[in-house]
């Protein structure tokens, strides 16, 4: 019986019907760049386990940033590791912090590229977790409402320096309350708010704490990150965070969560992120290095099916590779 076999390929015969029947289809308008800045001059220092990405000072930054947006890349997310740690991550909010820096250079020299900058303190406390920590008998915990009022302090200080886009990332209860709390008494009631809102506790970030300095010393993150075996806390999770203000969420890390994903951006309809994480990365990255995989095809694969689960953008650090390929 022929017809059954003829039914679909038909439309995969040639590339033009391809083109024409295409569902999803990228563009360098759905990325945007993460970088790590630290201080510095000229610096430019290779992640090992992030091949092609860098720990850059602001200077550096800058032109990654001009490529960035040359390449029609819309925005980037700053990461920012701190000349000093501190149990209280002061370097978080202060005025001339590293991502402080950056920003302003970047909305100084590149208004019309949108600058996100990362709201967390792993990069800025000496014990790398994402807030305060208190000593139990039995370990430690995160101290949600002291967290609470240097997320609001952060988020003030990211604000006044020019960022567009506020992402808080520590998953503290009530961190995006916090956040637009702060910016609206701060007289930035315009400055927009990503929420991290389904962060999951995943290896996958293993090649960025490299990056960004940020390993806890002790313990893990799972008090505050969320155990990738729930979705429907997922759900929690993204609910609380719209009802205390967010503008865009975000479900992190992208490729083992899109079913999350797709949920989310069905259940709620707001603007919805994707992070495709370090360890997304660096697999891809490690294959190809190795002959084992086309990276070119396998990135682009990667990032349709991202989009095609629901993403209404992606931060990945395959964006300007990527976007180079598709102009
Ligand atoms: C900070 C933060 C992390 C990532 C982004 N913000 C790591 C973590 O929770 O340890 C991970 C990003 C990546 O892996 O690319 N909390």
């Amino acid at each position: 019986m022929p017809f059954p076999l003829h039914r679909l390929r038909r439309m995969r015969a040639s590339p033009a019907l391809r083109e024409l029947v295409r569902e999803t289809r990228l563009d360098p308008g759905d990325f945007v760049l993460p970088l790590f800045v630290r201080p510095g001059k000229g610096v430019k220092r290779p992640i090992g386990s992030m091949p092609g990405q860098f720990q850059l000072s602001v200077d550096e930054a800058l032109k990654l940033a001009a490529q960035a947006e040359r390449a029609g890349i819309p925005a980037v997310l700053l990461f920012g590791i701190p000349e000093k740690k501190d149990p209280r991550a002061s370097g978080a909010y202060a005025r001339n912090g590293v991502v402080q820096q950056a920003v302003r250079a970047l909305k100084d020299r590149m208004p019309s590229l949108a600058v996100l900058a990362d709201l967390c303190f792993c990069e800025y406390t000496d014990h790398g977790h994402c807030g305060v920590i208190r000593k139990t008998k039995d370990g430690f915990i995160l101290d949600n409402d002291a967290t609470l009022e240097l997320v609001g302090k952060t988020a003030l200080s990211l604000a006044q320096a020019g960022a567009d886009v506020i992402a808080p990332s520590a998953m503290a209860d009530g961190q995006v309350q916090a956040v637009r709390k702060a910016l609206d008494r701060g007289g930035f009631s315009g400055t927009a708010i990503l929420a991290y809102a389904a962060k999951y506790a995943s290896a996958f970030y293993g090649p960025f704490r490299e990056a960004a300095e940020s390993s806890p010393r002790f313990g893990d993150r799972s008090t505050y990150q969320m155990d990738p075996a729930n979705s429907r806390e997922a759900l929690r999770e993204v609910a609380l965070d719209v009802e205390e203000g967010a503008d865009m969420v975000m479900v992190k890390p992208a490729l083992p969560y899109l079913d999350v994903l797709r949920i989310v951006r069905e259940r709620f309809g707001l603007p919805t992120a994707a992070y495709n994480v370090s360890g997304e990365y660096a697999m891809l990255k490690a294959a190809s290095e190795r002959g084992w995989i086309d990276e070119r095809k396998a990135v682009l694969e990667a990032l349709t099916s991202i989009k095609r689960a629901g993403a209404d953008f992606i931060l990945t650090y395959h964006a300007l590779d990527a976007a180079r390929w598709l102009c």
